[in-house]
Order: C-alpha cells, then structure tokens, then sequence
C-alpha cells in the first residue's frame, strides 16, 4: 500500500509542470485515490481555467465517493473566475482531504478547511509542506507583499566577469548551465535586461523550442536608444515592453508606438523607475520576474534591495582587464559592512560550473 506521501508527490509533480503558466495564480496539483487507485489526476493549468481539484474530479466522476483527495494548497472557497472548490468536493463525496499547505491569500486562509471539516470531511494539512510552499514561493511573496518575486541570473568568470572588455559574453560558462537558464526563463512571467544587453548582444530573450507561453521581455531604457532592428523588436516571438524615464527620445517613441510596441513612461528623471516597472509587471499580472542583464541593472536591482534569489553560474576561467563588466557595477559601497549579503546561499555543481543559489531578505 502506498502512503499519503507517495500521492501527494504526485500531486506536487503534476503542480510543477505547469510552472511559469499560471500567474497570478499558484500552482496546483490534485490526485484523488479509491482503495489504493488514482482514479482522478488535475493541475491548475492556466488563470481563469478550472482548478486542479475539479480537473481531478471530473476525471474520476463516480469514483470520487468516498475517496481521498490529495491536493498541494488549501482548497478554494471564493468565487473567482471559476465557482468555489471546496463546494465541488463536498458535493462529490469525497471521504478525506490531505493538504500540502494552507493558501496564504486571505480570501481562503484557513476558510477552506473549516468548511470542509463543516461539512463532515476528514482533513489533514501538512503533508509535504516544504515541498509545496517552496513550490509557490512567487505566489506567497505576491500576496504578501503586492510585488513579483524577482530572481536575478549571473553567468560569471572566477575573477566576476560577465564579458570581456570588448564585451564578448558568449559563451562563458558550459552547455549545462545555459540549459538551466532555459528554464529560469521559462518559469519567469517576465524577463529584465538593460538597453546595453541588446545593443551588445541582440539578445532574444526567448526559450528557445518552447511551445509554452514565452515571458514578456522587458527592457529598461532610459532615452530610447533601442535600435528598431533590434531581435526582441523583429523577432515576433514575445510581448516586448520598452520601459523608459521622462528624459525619452520623442521621435523614437513615436517609431515605437507606430510599429505597435508598449512603452511604459516612468517617473524617473534620468533613469527608468525599477519600482514602477515592477509594479506595472505585478499590474499586469506577473508574479514572477528574471533579471538577466549587465552588471548595472544588476546593481540597480541588488541596491534597491529588490532581489529575492539570485542565481549565479561561475565558471572556471578567468576574463581580466579592468574594462570588462562584472555582474555587479553600480557605485559599490565603501565600507565591507555595508557590503550585501545574502541571507543564505546552496552551492551545486552544473556542469563544470559552480551553481551559487542565494535568497536575500
Ligand atoms: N554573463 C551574463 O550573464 C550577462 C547577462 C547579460 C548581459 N551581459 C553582458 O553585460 C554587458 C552589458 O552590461 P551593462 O551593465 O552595460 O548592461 P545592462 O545592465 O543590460 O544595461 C545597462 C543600461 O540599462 C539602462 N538602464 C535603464 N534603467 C536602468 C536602471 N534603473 N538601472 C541601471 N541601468 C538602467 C542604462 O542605459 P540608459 O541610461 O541609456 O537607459 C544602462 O546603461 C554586455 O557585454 C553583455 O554581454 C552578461
């Protein structure tokens, strides 16, 4: 006989395939089990499309009477764009419901369980509860905090190059890594770089071979220097959002506007307003954001104390010359004290690459 955790495992599995498709909401994923059968599987697919536990139950139909369900978050209760999960389960017949973890938004909190145990269903919580709550990190940090959850990407030389000093960055670090990166941004709604990565590199910014919905680009630009060549302007493949401050280039806004782009307009005096283009992002329902740029986004990032995890890729050679760009530029700051740390950091392996894993406060 398999246990509790077997199935909830698969429920978290089925959750996390869907990641980076359902913003704003978290993943889901259910499994219903009839003496020792799964008879129903569901995820959350998309926002505004059902939820994991009605894909689960129409999956299983009859079966559901008298059965478990397994699902990673608490049960709806609300009448979203979808009616309340916790009324499909009670009319189904469901027997026991084990919950990975509670739903943080305050809509739900605690209000599904009680009315499921109202209704004289068996309710167990906790099961798997790590798993499922570092599966919905960019979730919960929304709804707490009414800002995406920002990860910054680096790919790094031993001595903290990002390019050499004419610039050349392709590629530093191995196969390995860059396929990693691949699902960075795929699992990011958005992608963040600066005017100069596209001057420098052209960069895309696209998952190459997805056939998932492909994050928006986003480019800070502070007086429209993006040449209207650029890829991620020619290219089709994504949503482009040219992010700019009050000291824009009129005539270049208009070429934009005329071709169809998005510019958004900061308040920023001569710099694009980092805050207000997050919170257009979260506006625009983006719960997650990768910062992929040079080493002066970067520290724009860091300094505001706008990062939440920052993923750097080292790799085993050195680049030298004082010219060329490290991940983190920026004024620095005087003193080692007032250097940024990390709250905590993991370090593995990709490749011949040094993974650095770090979450700020
Ligand atoms: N190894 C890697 O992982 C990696 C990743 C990306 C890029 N790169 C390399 O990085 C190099 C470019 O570095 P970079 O630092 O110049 O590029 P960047 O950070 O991508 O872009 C910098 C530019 O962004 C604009 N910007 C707009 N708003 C900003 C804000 N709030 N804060 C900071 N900048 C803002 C500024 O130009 P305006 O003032 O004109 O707006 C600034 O000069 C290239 O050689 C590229 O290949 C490496």
């Amino acid at each position: 006989m398999k246990d509790d955790v077997f199935y909830m495992k698969i429920a978290i599995a089925n959750a996390k395939a869907m990641k980076g498709q359902t913003s704003p909401n978290p993943l889901v994923g259910a499994v219903i089990v009839q003496g020792g059968e799964i008879v129903g599987i569901g995820a959350h697919l998309k926002a505004g499309e059902p939820h994991a536990e009605i894909h689960a139950l129409q999956m299983a139909g009859e079966k559901a009477k008298d059965a478990d369900m397994y699902v990673t978050l608490e049960p709806c209760t609300h009448h979203g764009k979808t009616g309340p999960c916790t009324e499909a389960i009670i009319n189904s017949g469901i027997k026991r419901v084990l919950i990975a973890t509670q739903d943080p938004n305050p809509l739900v909190a605690g209000k599904g369980v009680s009315l499921l145990k109202q209704a004289g269903i068996e309710v167990e919580e906790g099961i798997c509860k790590r798993e499922a709550d570092r599966l919905n990190v960019p979730f919960f940090h929304l709804i707490q905090t009414d800002f995406p959850y920002v990860i910054l990407k680096s790919a790094i030389s031993l001595d903290g190059k990002i390019a050499t000093a004419r610039q050349e960055s392709k590629w530093i670090t191995g196969t390995e890594a860059r396929e990693e990166v691949k699902r960075l941004r795929q699992e990011a709604d958005a992608v963040i770089t600066g005017v100069e990565t596209i001057i420098q590199d052209d960069a895309g910014l696209i998952v190459k071979d997805s056939i998932m919905t492909q994050p928006i680009r986003v480019i800070l630009d502070s007086t429209l220097r993006i040449p209207l060549h650029a890829k991620c302007l020619t290219d089709h493949m994504a949503e482009t959002i040219i992010c700019t401050s009050r000291t824009y280039d009129q005539k270049k806004y208009d070429q934009l506007i005329q071709k169809g782009f998005h510019v958004f307009i900061t308040s920023g005096e001569h710099r694009t307003d980092i805050h207000e283009v997050l919170k257009m992002l979260k506006e625009r329902s983006v719960m997650s954001v990768l910062v992929e740029a040079g080493g002066n986004v970067s520290a724009s990032f860091l300094e505001a104390s706008l990062v939440n995890e920052a993923v750097i890729y080292m790799a085993p050679l050195l680049i030298g010359g004082k010219h060329a760009p490290t991940f983190f530029e920026g004024e620095g700051v005087k003193k080692l004290k007032e250097a940024i740390r990390p709250a905590d950091i993991e370090y593995s392996m990709v490749g011949k690459d040094l993974k650095m894993t770090m979450r700020f406060q």
